[in-house]
Formats: structure tokens, C-alpha cells, sequence
């Protein structure tokens, strides 16, 4: 494991042009946002906010599934923000992503010995031998005998189609891994195992992983550290334990709090928010959450505030982006 992060993305912005408006005016969606941040090796960095708020966006940005609007992503160091798809094809080895459905994610009419050795033909370093072993491998690795080689995405449950999901992103030894919403379309009795399969294989391949959720008790169980999103930007990032513990800014505060509690004697009082998610396409002018936000002040609806690292007292790095924790000049 090395210092330097596996992955940097520097004021990233993904806005998906509009027309909107009689006279046709351009408008664009701004998914993403300006956003920064590091993700280290064999680090699992939850990415968390309601529906719409840029996650999805993020993660295929990252993987260079569209073009970027603006910013610079750095992947081991090498800066891959303008690489053509040529360019890229040795990297799309090195990061996976492994979506919500599996049952959209697979073909239909492809047994899994061929899905999952797609990615073997496609890298056609090893011989039909090889390849084979690979696949037997890989497939008992996330708890699929060989009898499911022969089966077809429909002969196999939700929590099985997964499986194979996540055999096709592993099998070429990928460094990062992104998992956007990995089990939220799966039943909830077999969510806790496919859950549980990420994090052994997280743990014994040294991985490392951005896990996109709205499950914020999920991302509690899984993630070293937590980014939090609304409408297109990061609005606080710090590791899970401070995170949960003691919230800082006004939106993470409220999610928090929304987190059902399984003792029924614990009492919790839930921050309701206010209003509506405001449109991508017409954002409020000053802060993006001064619409719903309870500490909102005349400041937060005419200026925009920066993502800020407040002084911790035991020292470890959060960034906040809220007023509330500007330090006095
Ligand atoms: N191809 C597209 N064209 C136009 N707008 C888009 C496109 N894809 C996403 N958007 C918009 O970008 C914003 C962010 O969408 P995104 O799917 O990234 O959100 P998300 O956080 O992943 O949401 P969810 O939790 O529902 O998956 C939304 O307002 C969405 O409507
Ligand atoms: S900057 Fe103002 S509106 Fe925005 S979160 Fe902080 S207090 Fe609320
Ligand atoms: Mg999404």
C-alpha cells in the first residue's frame, strides 16, 4: 500500500445539457458538481444522499463511461480525465463497477461461463485452459459451485445473478471497484450475505472500493470513510466514526438522524427536513441546501460556501461545506 491516493478527482463537474424553455434556451443539468476528493488504497469511501443528488453520475464519470464537463480525475497518478476509449481499455480492467440489477447488468441469452469470461476474451492474456480455471475460480471465490456455469441469468435468483455480477468485475484483479447500490434490488433476506461477500473479498484482495448508497446503516457497516452528497456536490466527508458520531453539517445532521433504531427503548429524535429536493436545473442562488436548511441566515441565500476543514480535536480530516464552521479571521 502506498501514500499516494488510487484515485484523486479535482473539481470534477458532469452537466448534462438541456432545452428547455419556449425560446429554446440551453439549459444543463449539473449533476456533478465541482466535487474533489481522494480515495486511498484498500479504503472503502461510502457516497451517500437522496435520490437525484449526483451518485450514479459520479460513479460513471469516475469510470469514464461519459465525457466530463470539467475537473481532472488522476487514477495511480496518471491523469485519465481526456484518454481516448483505445487509451483507456487497459485501465476499464483496473475499474469495475457493479450495478444496482443484475438482471440488467447480465445478457440474457449468455450462460455465466460466458459473461463472466467476457472480460478474460476481451484482455486475451491467457490460453482456453486458463480461462476456464479463471472462471471456476472466481465463481467458487463469491460462493457459486459449477453447476451454475451451464445456467442462464433467468434459471438463478437475485442474490445469484449478483454473484456472477460481481465474478465478471473481479476476475480480471481490479484495483477499484465501484458498487452503485449493490444490494438494494435484492431481497432483503439475501442482502446481508451479498454484503458480507463485498467486504470478505474487499478484505482478502486488499480492494478498494466507492460504495454508492442510500442506506446509511449499510454504508455504517461497510465504509472506512463517508462522502455526502446533495445536488451534485460533497457537503461533508469524514471517516465513518465521526461521521455517525457527531455530524456537522446541517443535511448530514437530518440523515442521520432519519437511521431507524432497532431498540425499540432508544428514543431518537428525528430532524424532519423541510421542502423538497430544489431542481438541478434551477438551483438556489447561495448555499444548495439554504431551501430546507433550519440554520440558514440571509448570508446562506446570496453566497456559496466552500468545502472547509475545520480544526478536529483529536486531529483527523473532515471537510465540511457550511458557514456554521468557518473559523474566525
Ligand atoms: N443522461 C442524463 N441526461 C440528463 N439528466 C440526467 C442524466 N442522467 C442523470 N441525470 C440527472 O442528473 C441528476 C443526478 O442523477 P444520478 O442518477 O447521478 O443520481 P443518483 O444520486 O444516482 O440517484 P439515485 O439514488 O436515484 O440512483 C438527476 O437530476 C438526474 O435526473
Ligand atoms: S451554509 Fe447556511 S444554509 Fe447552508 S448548510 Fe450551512 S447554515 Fe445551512
Ligand atoms: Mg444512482
Amino acid at each position: 500500500m502506498t501514500d499516494a491516493p488510487l484515485l484523486e478527482i479535482r473539481n470534477v463537474k458532469k452537466y448534462y445539457p438541456v432545452q428547455k424553455g419556449r425560446n429554446g434556451t440551453a439549459l444543463a443539468v449539473k449533476a456533478v458538481d465541482q466535487v474533489s476528493m481522494t480515495v486511498n488504497h484498500g479504503e472503502i469511501l461510502g457516497l451517500v444522499g437522496e435520490s437525484g443528488c449526483g451518485k450514479s453520475t459520479l460513479g460513471k464519470t469516475i469510470l469514464r463511461l461519459h465525457d466530463i464537463t470539467d475537473g481532472e480525475i488522476l487514477f495511480q497518478g496518471q491523469d485519465i480525465t481526456h484518454l481516448t476509449e483505445k487509451q483507456m481499455r487497459p485501465l476499464r480492467e483496473k475499474i469495475q463497477i457493479i450495478f444496482q440489477d443484475p438482471y440488467a447488468s447480465l445478457n440474457p441469452k449468455k450462460k455465466v461461463i460466458q459473461s463472466v469470461m467476457t472480460p478474460l476474451n476481451v484482455s486475451g492474456k491467457y490460453t482456453k485452459e486458463e480461462k476456464l480455471k479463471k472462471v471456476k475460480d472466481i465463481l467458487n471465490e463469491v460462493g457459486l459451485s459449477e453447476k451454475f456455469l451451464d445456467k442462464y441469468p433467468h434459471e438463478m435468483s437475485g442474490g445469484q445473478r449478483q454473484r456472477v455480477v460481481i465474478a465478471r468485475a473481479l476476475i480480471n484483479d481490479p484495483e477499484l471497484v465501484i458498487c452503485d447500490e449493490p444490494v438494494s434490488a435484492l431481497d432483503v433476506s439475501v442482502r446481508s450475505q451479498v454484503l458480507n461477500l463485498l467486504k470478505d473479498l474487499q478484505k482478502e484482495r486488499k480492494l478498494t472500493y466507492i460504495f454508492i448508497s442510500h442506506d446509511l446503516s449499510v454504508v455504517e457497516y461497510l465504509c472506512d470513510r463517508v462522502a455526502v452528497m446533495y445536488l451534485g456536490r460533497i457537503v461533508e466527508l469524514a471517516c465513518k466514526k465521526d461521521l455517525y458520531k457527531r455530524p456537522l453539517h446541517p443535511y448530514t445532521k437530518a440523515l442521520i438522524s432519519a437511521i431507524p433504531v432497532p431498540d425499540l427503548h432508544t428514543k431518537k429524535e428525528e430532524i424532519i427536513l423541510q421542502g423538497e429536493v430544489p431542481s438541478p436545473l434551477n438551483p438556489p442562488k447561495g448555499c444548495l441546501f439554504s431551501t430546507r436548511c433550519a440554520y440558514a441566515q440571509q448570508r446562506c441565500k446570496n453566497e456559496v460556501p466552500k468545502l472547509i476543514s475545520p480544526a478536529e480535536p483529536d486531529g483527523t480530516e473532515r471537510s465540511v461545506c457550511c458557514f456554521l464552521y468557518e473559523q474566525p479571521k
